[in-house]
């Protein structure tokens, strides 16, 4: 049987990114752009240029530095949008512009537009949109709740305005896979001009059907999936490009496309941007979770052991992870932490790198007896702190039955030291309370949450702190044998990628009276 190749859109640095705290610097989304192009992305979405200065910024680089994936800049329904969004994209061997309005009689009153000023107004930006680039991708926001009539008008105006791709986006994660499918087959049966372009999907998980519905959306001929690593994404996420890649690939026999993406890189991106992201990923999680490959039941193991095909459908090694392997301790040397490192999926640190994370390495085999797989990609995945404006320089904490606890802290604070000595209602309140009072703000905690990444007493703990200020989000994430230090890392780096997320201003729509043509 001959397979259909499937292009793989991803949009971990755009929809990934505007998952309520998952900020990255701009060193980390750089990071992530090298890593999906590496691993065979077809097109990256890179990011919403107009939004801010640090989007732009992160798009143009980005585009500058791209090998083989065309880089696309989204762009909302008006001529700014789009002009920004070409600057960023253009100095890409292949760019993308992405324009998109929502066309749901929801998202219509929103501009307050009607059937024919909207009809217009796609007719116009495309236009626009195709004078500056021969690559452009239009999508109509909700569309599973779009009449599909006026769908099929709106994506045929699209196409006669230069489209190339036309993206079919299940805003609201509100479609089923059969009408996923249905959708996608019925616009290429009725839309004139179909045939020259290509049907992508883009499908939110708020019913947990988005990898379900964006393949069934390929078997009704869509030749592209928008998806995200680890399936971040706005609420419920994404369509995780892990699962659509693994599933292709697993169930070739059913659904026989392809994909150039290199699976054995997936483990080390999945770890990569559950940590800039600062979401961490759920042990039961399909392909990438802590638990995928892990074998708890007698029947299970001893299965396992005469055949692994008996409970695994895929090898650990497909998804890059390395199989069993015996843990490092204090007498480890460079060579063996270089080598376990690369099976890891860190096979390119440079020699200074590697000293830097020997150094640590070394400081976690004193307090801990054996080193862990787990365990030092926890070290290799805490930030390195190079941007941040707020760093831990000391910590002491006296806890105990007599209260009250106390912490004394030592914070830098662009550049310069403070120190304070604070209380609080347990260890971890009293670190909190020092950083508040160091450094004043008004962020609340919306979440703090402990995890072990290793069993036994000496084992690291990946400490998960959301904070929330004027309804912007960060997520900071640290570990450390110290649960405390862990707590007070992953509380400075909320804060810190707060300080980050300060800086955007979320894009709104057009100012009423403002024509969408004016610049
Ligand atoms: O979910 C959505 O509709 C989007 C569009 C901008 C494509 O992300
Ligand atoms: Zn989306």
């Amino acid at each position: 049987m001959t397979k259909d190749k499937v292009l793989i859109f991803d949009t971990t640095l755009r929809d990934g990114e505007q998952s309520p705290g998952a900020t990255m610097t701009h060193a980390e989304k750089l990071e992530i752009a090298e890593l999906l192009d590496e691993m065979g992305v077809d097109i990256i979405e890179a990011g919403f240029p107009i939004a801010s200065e640090g989007d732009f910024r992160a798009v143009s680089e980005i585009a500058q530095r791209a090998k083989g994936a065309t880089i696309c800049g989204l762009a909302r329904a008006n001529y700014k949008d789009i002009d920004r969004c070409w600057e960023a994209v253009k100095a890409a061997k292949s760019p993308r512009i992405h324009t998109f309005i929502g066309t749901s009689p929801l998202h219509r009153a929103i501009p307050n537009l009607n059937m024919d000023e909207m009809a217009e107004r796609i007719h116009d930006t495309v236009t626009h949109a195709r004078n500056l680039c021969d690559n452009v991708q239009w999508s109509p926001m909700d569309a599973t709740r779009t009449e599909e009539d006026y769908l099929c008008r709106t994506v045929e105006i699209a196409i006669k305005a230069g489209a190339t791709t036309i993206n079919i986006p299940d805003t609201v994660g509100y479609t089923a896979p059969v009408e996923s499918a249905d959708l996608i087959r019925m616009l290429i049966n009725r839309v004139p001009g179909a045939d020259n372009v290509i049907f992508a999907t883009h499908c939110h998980n708020d019913l947990g059907m988005a990898t379900a519905n964006s393949l069934a959306a390929v078997e009704g001929g869509a030749r592209q999936i928008e998806c995200t690593i680890n399936g971040l994404g706005e609420r419920a996420g994404n369509t995780a490009l892990e699962e659509v890649v693994m599933a292709l690939k697993v169930r070739g026999d059913i659904m026989p496309y392809e994909t150039r993406i290199d699976t054995t890189k997936i483990m080390h991106i999945s770890r990569r941007v559950a940590t800039v992201s600062g979401f961490p990923v759920q042990f039961n999680k399909a392909i990438v979770g802590k638990n995928a490959f892990a074998h708890e039941s007698g029947i299970h193991q001893d299965g396992m052991l005469k055949n692994a095909e008996t409970f695994e459908i895929m090898r650990p090694a497909d998804v890059g992870l390395a199989g069993t392997s015996l843990p490092l301790g204090k007498h480890s040397g460079r060579a063996a932490l270089r080598a376990k490192l690369g099976a890891l999926g860190y096979d390119d640190l440079a020699d200074n790198q590697l000293q830097d994370v020997f150094v640590r390495f070394k400081e976690l085999a004193d307090r801990k007896k054996e080193v862990f797989d787990d365990d030092l990609l926890a070290l290799m995945q805490q930030n390195d702190g190079a941007e941040d404006r707020l760093k831990l320089k000391s910590l002491r904490v006296v806890c105990g039955t007599q209260g009250p606890q106390q912490a004394d802290m030592v914070l830098e604070i662009d550049g310069a030291d403070a120190s304070t000595t604070a209380t609080g209602d347990g260890p971890v309140d009293a670190t909190f309370n020092a950083v508040k009072a160091l450094f004043p703000h008004g962020a609340r905690l919306q979440l703090y949450q402990v995890n072990a990444v290793t069993e036994g007493t000496d084992a690291q703990a990946t400490v998960s702190v959301r904070l929330e200020e004027e309804g912007r989000i960060a997520t900071g994430q640290s570990a450390d044998t110290d649960t405390v230090v862990a707590s007070a890392k992953a509380y400075i780096n909320a804060l810190n990628r707060l300080l980050v997320r300060r800086e955007k201003s979320a894009p709104g729509y057009d100012v009423k009276g403002v024509s969408y043509k004016d610049n």
